[in-house]
């Protein structure tokens, strides 16, 4: 056992050599086989490369798991433009701590994955963005990208093969919305950081305004993998919609919270109650919020049998997400957690769009209220009616976010809102 903790459940693939400071290096890289689907890649048409990854089934990582290969299709052919590769890697979901972990311990890894997809979207330019607060892992990264340069894999002419690309890494400030395609194109161009309106898609018109792709760090990793071995050994593992491994961010209220690599399908219950050891201090299972805080929050009931994949969360009334699973035992206080997630959305919120920015402090502000004994059953409806209206109607799904652990909460857990505003009442008439 290390990397701190390994289950003999896991299949590491992306995670293999995590906990292994060898790794990092150039040397330590090659040595694990780095650079040799990049060299196969380079000997395949581009148009060949595209269609192993969609053989793959590889669904992007970033949240929505939209198919990789498919979105690497939607680059047009013949420009005539310069194109951009942008990686994603601002990571700040909260409850996700994964790409990270690839940056820190296998940096060639996500590199030679970029390499490989600008290659096959005719990228000469790729842009990584880390999020700001990523001191370690950025300045490995860019020792990395150092190395990489040096010995011929990134820059002009690689490996002879007359494919150029170069790769800068870009430090952000900090600022959840910069993990947003769009806003992370207009960071990186030097504007605020706000989300674009959509159409146009990055495909069409993305970084300074020319055909971009932009993949998170996690699904650009995984693609060395599936050029080395094919996309039908990808399919291996996980199911027919959503193939492959994943990396779970698991956190909360468990023995063993970590990273685990798992095949997409994996049960929920194996994950917490195996591979993570079970619930802390024997105590019983609350709540499970499988996908990051923008997600639908589970009941003990519905996480019993819900399977990891992206179809086998939704039948279980939530989404994947980044997979970053949350799990809360029977002292968790729901109301505050969920004012918690409404404030983190509030202060994220770009303030562009009118129900995002003004519902997301008056939802903040009612939760606080009735948390403090000053609510009225009334609000729940109001909360309701709010989050509605906070869906589907802005210009990205942050707003959406804060609806979906408010009302999935109160339609979960109304006691617990009830007691509080029931408590405030008698406490109130005394
Ligand atoms: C508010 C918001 C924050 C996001 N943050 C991230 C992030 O930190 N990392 C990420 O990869 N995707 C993030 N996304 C999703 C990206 O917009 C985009 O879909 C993703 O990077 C595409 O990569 P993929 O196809 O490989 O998943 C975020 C989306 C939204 C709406
Ligand atoms: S939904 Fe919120 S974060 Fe997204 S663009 Fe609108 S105001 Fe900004």
């Amino acid at each position: 056992m290390a990397y701190p903790y390994v289950s003999d459940r896991e299949v590491r693939i992306l995670s293999k050599h995590f906990g292994d400071p060898a790794a990092r290096t150039l040397e330590g890289a090659l040595a694990n086989g780095r650079y040799e689907a990049l060299k196969k890649a380079l000997e395949m048409d581009r148009g060949a490369v595209i269609e192993e990854v969609k053989t793959s089934g590889l669904r992007g990582r970033g949240g929505a798991g939209f198919p990789t290969g498919v979105k690497w299709s939607f680059m047009p052919k013949d420009s005539g433009k310069p194109h951009y590769l942008c990686c994603n890697a601002d990571e700040s979901e909260p409850g996700t701590f994964k790409d990270r972990e690839i940056i820190r311990w296998d940096p060639h890894q996500l590199i030679e994955g970029c390499l490989i997809a600008s290659y096959a979207i005719g990228a000469e330019h790729c842009y990584i963005y880390c999020r700001g607060e990523f001191f370690e892992a950025s300045s490995i990264l860019a020792k990395a990208v150092e190395d990489a340069y040096q010995a011929g894999y990134v820059g002009k002419d690689i490996l002879g093969s007359g494919v150029n690309v170069d790769i800068t890494v870009h430090i952000g400030a900090g600022a959840y919305i910069c993990g947003e395609e769009t806003g992370l194109m207009n960071s990186l161009e030097g504007r605020r950081g706000q989300p674009r309106v959509k159409p146009p898609f990055p495909a069409a018109a993305g970084l300074f305004g020319m055909p971009t792709t932009v993949n998170n760090v996690e699904t650009l990793a995984a693609v060395p993998h599936i050029v080395e071995h094919g996309g039908e050994w990808y399919r291996q593992w996980g199911t027919e919609k959503s193939p492959g491994t994943k990396l779970f961010c698991v956190s909360g209220h468990v023995n063993r919270p970590g990273n685990y690599e798992l095949p997409l399908g994996f049960p929920l219950k194996d994950l917490i109650h195996d591979v993570c050891g079970g619930i802390r201090d024997g105590n019983a299972l609350k709540a499970v919020i499988p996908g990051g805080s923008s997600v639908p929050i589970l009941s003990a009931e519905e996480s019993e049998e819900c399977a990891l994949c992206y179809e086998g969360v939704i039948a279980a009334g939530s989404m994947l997400g980044c997979a970053s699973v949350i799990v809360m035992d029977e002292t968790t206080d729901m109301v505050k957690q969920v004012r918690r997630m409404a404030y983190f959305y509030q202060h994220e919120s770009c303030g562009q769009c009118t129900p995002c920015r003004e519902g997301s402090a008056w939802v903040t502000k009612i939760l606080r209220r009735i948390e403090d004994g000053r609510g009225k059953e009334e609000d729940l409806e109001t909360l309701v009616e709010v989050t509605t209206q906070m869906t589907g109607t802005t210009i990205c799904v942050l707003s959406d976010s804060v609806a979906a652990p408010v009302q999935s909460s109160i339609e979960k857990f109304r006691d617990e809102y009830l007691a509080l505003i029931r408590r405030g009442e008698r406490v109130g008439a005394a």
